[in-house]
């Protein structure tokens, strides 16, 4: 099945005053995809989402959602996007469901529908039965309902920006088990800039760097472009990791019974040997996976 960008971004330029913060960036998200938009703090991902949504002039390039181009000051393409900003802002003293009541009149959805799709969206975000007010809500629950906001009117894009970044780790899962819970209905785009985040959950994923897409691409590919060269050597019995160490010195131990082996000139065909030659049994060699951080160091290099 062909499947379609529901966002395409091509050579998109713009500078605040004298300082240049994207300079040429492309980006395509296809539909369906959970899209993690990776960079460090003040890399432009911000910039980015609020030139997607046409709050920002680009200096030069061109954005499609949906196969439409975005004008700036333009709502048209907005239609298709539901987005949650880095600070959401609430009226404190609505309920979440009043709250989504509220923004349904505000986007002309009927009554009915309103009350069915929050009932629904409350579900999904764990706010159903919450009665208390927003003002008392944690941070964690404030994003939920952001994000339930962003989802009423089933967007064909959900842009969340840093949804995760002010939360606790059990906060933060929450909020990436309801995007994930959520990739059946919307395409999602979620910018951060905690890369095991974007492990947990992303089907691809893009490194903003000095203003350009450093590397883009679905997790597998992204992965594999950089294979990582280390093999961990785990033994069986007590002190043959002693020995193996002691007859290759540049053998890293990590525990009583586990190396690291870096694979550089057929070391580990020696090692190997050696453990056959001298009857070293093992439980596993295995090449570790690069982390996203690990491929990410290597991209900025
Ligand atoms: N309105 C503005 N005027 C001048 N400079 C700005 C403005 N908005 C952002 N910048 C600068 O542009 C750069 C990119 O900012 P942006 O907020 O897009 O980054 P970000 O990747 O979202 O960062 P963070 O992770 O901190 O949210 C930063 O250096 C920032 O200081
Ligand atoms: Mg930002």
């Amino acid at each position: 099945m062909h499947s379609i960008n529901i966002l395409s971004i091509k050579n998109l330029k713009k500078s605040y005053g004298s300082k240049e913060v994207l300079k040429g960036l492309n980006l395509d998200i296809p539909e369906h995809s959970i899209f993690g938009f990776a960079g460090k703090n003040g890399a432009g991902k911000t910039t980015t989402m609020k030139l997607v949504l046409g709050l920002l002039r680009p200096d030069e390039g061109e954005i499609y959602v949906c196969d439409k181009k975005v004008s700036f000051g333009q709502t048209e393409t907005n239609k298709y996007i539901g987005y949650l900003p880095d600070v959401p802002e609430f009226y404190p003293f609505m309920t979440s469901s009043e709250y989504l009541q509220f923004c349904g009149e505000l986007c002309g959805m009927d009554e009915s529908s309103v009350k069915a799709r929050s009932s629904e969206l409350l579900e999904l975000v764990g706010l159903a039965g919450e009665t208390h007010r927003i003002g008392s809500f944690s941070r964690g629950m404030k994003q939920r309902l952001g994000i339930a906001q962003a989802l009423l009117n089933s967007p064909r894009l959900l842009i969340c920006d840093e949804p995760t970044s002010a939360l606790d780790p059990i906060g933060r899962k929450e909020i990436l088990d309801i995007l994930y819970a959520a990739r059946g209905q919307t395409t999602i785009f979620f910018s951060t800039h905690i890369l095991s985040d974007i492990e947990r959950i992303c089907t691809n994923v893009a490194f903003l760097e000095e203003g350009v897409i450093a590397l883009q691409g679905d997790m597998s590919t992204v992965r594999g472009t950089y294979p990582g060269n280390e093999y961990i050597i785990e033994t069986v019995l007590d002190g043959d990791a002693d020995k193996l160490v002691k007859a290759f010195p540049e053998l890293k131990a990590v525990n009583r019974n586990t190396l690291v082996c870096q694979e550089d000139n057929g070391k580990l065909s020696q090692v190997l040997r050696y453990m056959v030659d001298n009857g070293i049994p093992f439980y596993k060699i295995e090449r570790e996976a690069p982390s996203l951080e690990d491929v990410f160091m290597k991209v900025i290099k």
